[in-house]
């Protein structure tokens, strides 16, 4: 017996040391290319040692390239910093070749740092990349500092060529260069779908670039702690509410378990480190913790969590949901029914569909169907990875096809799924202009008689319109016109950035200024957003609207051409610029334009319109600081009269959203009312929706500014700017009208109509105009009249807002040519 228990002993012990030995080697990559450009010494770095990158590289065929040194340090730099002292630079394509000995999975990191050697600024730098099929970089120009990109390819041949293709006149760089085997079970095949339409397949095919790779509750890891090289940064500066989370470090504590995550999903510094709800004991907690990620619209993304209880004392004490951009993906997570040990990890895949959004928020919240655990919610780690598009890219310009000695037969293929897209969209286009087209005429037909001028699509206020004869087929404006008006799509007339893509200010042929906004021409995002935008745009056309001059479709590209809006955003004047600050009356006027730009919104047709993006940022100012709204790419028609919502996935803006329509994901007008209630707010306060640099309760502005409005202390927060400026009854008006916009719940809200009625009313109690005997309660007061009282009439009568009223049964033309009459006078 006592031999037995020896041996058994020992046994254990050789196994145990195994598996030390095992864990403490960790994973060895068969393929291990490591190369310092440019260097003439191996540089060491941690536990790797990248190579010296000879004159002669058999690796590397390059027409020129350039060895450059600095002793300037990168500032951000966290691993590798000699990495950076050396670079080369190419001035035509060249092109890294790396035998691959074992298909799978690879590492492809490129690191850059641009500094200036001799009389070669790399910041000048402009080029592309590629990989196998897929375009990495497009039109890449390195930011001032050091950045490292890391891609992840499954290679399927027996050579992995990079190719480096500097653009037109400029010339490309790189400081280093890794190709890594990564194990295969990294990244499996399928994974959730956030819609929860089923399994995303594939994505063994995926290209797959690092958009935010992060350690929660932990400080950063370096490549150096991390079996796969890979670097985690800490979550801090993503938490939308800092003060809503704790944070854990229990690194011992981490036991990896067979069939679990292993240490190459992910390190004991990241599995043994958490985020949790900070409850403060209190056991009703009941909230969200939050992270908000930068991501580029238009792609897909494969997000993972990394989940190890290392908070419990013992198992089923812990249960929470998961949301990705607040969709639950996850109910009821209860990590000690998916491992039955404590503290042992776990990861979940899951893919987002294409979205517009520039925002990824990631959030854990206790679960409110099991009443008896105490609410608490963990996440240890999350790694967010773009996936590349139906083109074969990760950047949302160009191709892949830009490798060299790609076998024709893929290339074909490229060339025919390009083609059958172009044809597509060229067709979609086409249809969609055809339809424009016949619309028109008919409103053209219908107000023939209450005008001889001839009616040209798009032109608008004087402004010469392109869309005549030839170049309407093409929608308008020719591609070379506004090239040319845009000095090539200069960077530095970019006016604005959003999801669609950039915005530009150009001046046409004619000195007319125009803004025009180009899409992403990868983004399907932005093809929906575009013929949203312009059939809305073309629909309405109002004093208070943005109106649209005419649309390019050209070259694969789709640019929108508004009306040059001289001032800017509201947003831009209200703070966080150098903008002249507007004085009270001038806010309420902008206020007041922006409502009358909603209100014809919501009323002009049979159907409202509901905006869904109302904010401060979209809503423009001309010359005469007056508003208009803009953007009305998220636009939808809103409910058919016998239905009182529509359903649809929650888009908008962070901070302005309606807690109704995200929490039943049904939209009414009212959902605009609530948006409009936060820029109201913003008008008054000067400062951002949501400001996360500040204390916890002052965070997000509507709950803030709605505490001091339901206390009566409104004018302690101000905009200082304001101080002793604003009368009181007009502030005490503004703030009830606000109020009333933030109800809860949408009947409870006012109709725009009612808050322009009331707006005005503001601005005359501070111009001091009213007759003291009107008293101002005996007028309408919002919220207490029901909405069919509330009808446009009242507005109509009283204030000359102009519109078009009862418009159900009546014909589009009908509508059309009372809009006119109604326009004109
Ligand atoms: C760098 O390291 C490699 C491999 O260890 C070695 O063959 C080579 O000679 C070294 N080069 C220099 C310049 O030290
Ligand atoms: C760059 O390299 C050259 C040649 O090796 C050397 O003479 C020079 O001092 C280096 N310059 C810097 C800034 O390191
Ligand atoms: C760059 O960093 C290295 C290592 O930290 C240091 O020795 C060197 O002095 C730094 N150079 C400059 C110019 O700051
Ligand atoms: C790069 O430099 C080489 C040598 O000076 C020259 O022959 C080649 O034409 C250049 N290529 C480009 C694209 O400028
Ligand atoms: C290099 O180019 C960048 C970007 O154009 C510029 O900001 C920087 O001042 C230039 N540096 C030098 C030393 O010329
Ligand atoms: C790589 O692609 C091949 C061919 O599609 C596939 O069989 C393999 O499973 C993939 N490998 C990985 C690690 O996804
Ligand atoms: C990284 O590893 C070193 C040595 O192995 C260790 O001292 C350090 O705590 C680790 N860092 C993190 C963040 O885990
Ligand atoms: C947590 O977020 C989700 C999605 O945004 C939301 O539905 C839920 O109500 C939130 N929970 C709490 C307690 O705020
Ligand atoms: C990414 O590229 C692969 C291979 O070209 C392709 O099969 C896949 O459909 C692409 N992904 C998407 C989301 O289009």
């Amino acid at each position: 017996m006592m031999w037995v228990k020896v041996e058994l002993k020992l046994f254990i012990w050789v196994l145990l040391v195994l598996s030390l030995v095992n864990l403490c080697i960790g994973f060895d990559p068969v393929d291990n290319y490591l190369i310092d450009c440019g260097s003439s010494t191996n540089t060491t770095v941690g536990n790797r040692v990248f190579l010296a990158d000879s004159t002669n590289s058999p690796i590397l065929s390059t027409p020129q390239s350039i060895f450059a040194n600095t002793s300037t340090n990168s500032t951000s730099v966290t691993y590798g910093l000699g990495l950076y002292q050396t670079a080369r630079v190419f001035n035509g394509t060249s092109v890294y070749t790396f035998p691959i000995l074992k298909h799978g999975r690879h590492w492809i990191r490129l690191y850059f740092f641009p500094f200036v050697f001799q009389s070669v600024n790399m910041s000048m730098a402009k080029f592309s990349v590629s990989a196998q099929n897929f375009a990495l970089l497009a039109n890449f120009q390195p930011e001032s500092d050091s950045v490292v990109k890391e891609y992840s390819l499954n290679i399927t041949s027996d050579n992995l060529v990079v190719t480096f293709k500097p653009a037109e006149n400029s010339f490309a760089f790189l400081n280093a260069l890794e190709v890594v085997s990564v194990p295969d079970e990294l990244i499996t095949d399928d994974a959730e779908k956030v819609d929860k339409s089923g399994k995303f397949q594939g994505l063994g095919n995926q290209a797959l670039e690092t958009v935010e790779r992060v350690n929660m509750g932990g400080p950063l890891v370096s490549p150096t702690n991390d079996t796969l090289g890979r670097t985690w940064l800490p979550d801090q500066d993503f938490l939308l509410h800092k003060n809503l989370a704790t944070f854990v470090s229990k690194i011992g504590a981490v036991k990896y378990a067979a069939g679990g995550a292993t240490r190459d999903i992910a390190p004991v510094s990241v599995y043994g480190t958490v985020t949790e709800m900070n409850s403060a004991d209190d056991p009703n907690s009941n909230f969200n913790v939050t992270w908000s990620f930068d991501i580029d619209s238009g792609f897909d993304y494969l997000v993972r969590f990394h989940f190890c209880d290392i908070v419990s004392m013992s198992a089923n004490q812990l249960i929470f949901n998961v949301f990705i951009n607040t969709v639950l993906v996850y109910k009821n997570l209860e990590p000690s029914q998916i491992e039955a040990n404590l503290a042992t990890p776990f990861y979940m895949d899951f893919t987002t569909g294409l979205s517009g959004s520039t925002k990824l928020l990631v959030s854990i919240g206790p679960s409110t169907s099991v009443s008896d655990a105490y609410p608490n919610a963990i996440l240890n780690g999350l790694e967010i990875m773009k996936m590349n598009n139906s083109k074969g890219s990760l950047n949302g310009a160009g191709s892949g096809s830009l490798t060299p000695g790609t076998s024709s037969g893929s290339k074909t293929t490229i060339g025919l799924i390009v083609g059958v897209i172009v044809g597509v969209l060229v067709a979609v286009v086409l249809v969609l202009v055809l339809f424009l087209f016949c619309r028109k005429r008919n409103r053209k037909l219908a107000r023939a008689n209450h005008s001889k001028t001839s009616w040209i699509p798009f032109s608008t206020n004087g402004v010469v319109s392109y869309t005549t004869g030839k170049n309407f087929g093409n929608g308008g404006i020719p591609f070379a016109a506004l090239q040319e008006a845009t000095n090539n799509f200069d960077e530095s007339l970019v006016i604005g950035v959003g999801g669609f893509g950039k915005v530009y200010k150009a001046v046409l042929g004619d000195g007319t200024k125009v803004a025009a906004k180009r899409a992403n021409p990868l983004s399907q995002q932005g093809l929906t957003e575009f013929r949203t935008e312009i059939e809305m745009l073309s629909q309405f056309r109002h004093r208070h609207l943005v109106s649209l001059i005419g649309f390019c479709d050209e070259h694969n590209e789709m640019i929108l051409v508004y009306e040059y809006m001289e001032n800017g955003t509201l947003k831009g004047h209200l703070y966080d610029s150098n903008l002249p600050s507007l004085s009270w009356k001038q806010r309420l006027e902008i206020c007041i334009g922006s409502a009358r730009g909603l209100h014809y919104l919501h009323t002009s047709a049979a159907k409202a319109t509901i905006h869904r993006d109302v904010k401060s940022a979209n809503i423009l100012l001309d010359e005469n600081l007056m508003a208009k709204v803009a953007d009305f790419g998220l636009s939808k028609v809103g409910p058919d009269l016998d239905q009182t919502h529509v359903s649809t996935a929650v888009k908008g803006s962070f901070g302005y959203l309606d807690p109704e329509y995200y929490r039943r994901q049904q939209l009414t007008e009212k959902s605009d009312v609530y948006s409009f209630g936060v820029v109201l707010f913003e008008v008054l306060c000067a400062r951002p929706v949501i400001d996360p640099s500040l204390p916890r309760e002052m965070v997000n502005l509507a709950e803030w500014a709605m505490k001091f409005q339901k206390s009566g202390q409104l004018e302690q927060i101000v905009d200082p700017k304001l101080a002793g400026k604003i009368k009181p009854d007009s502030l005490r008006k503004f703030g009830e009208t606000a109020e009333k916009c933030l109800s809860d719940y949408g009947v409870d809200r006012p109709t725009i109509g009612d808050v322009l009625w009331n707006l005005e009313y503001v601005l005359q109690l501070q111009e001091a105009v009213v007759p003291n005997d009107l008293n101002e309660d005996s007028t309408i007061n919002i919220g207490e009249l029901s909405p069919q009282v509330n009808n446009v009439t009242n507005g109509e009568t009283r204030l000359g807002v102009s519109t078009v009223n009862d418009l159900s049964g009546a014909s589009m033309s009908q509508v059309f040519s009372d809009l006119v009459k109604s326009e004109g006078r």
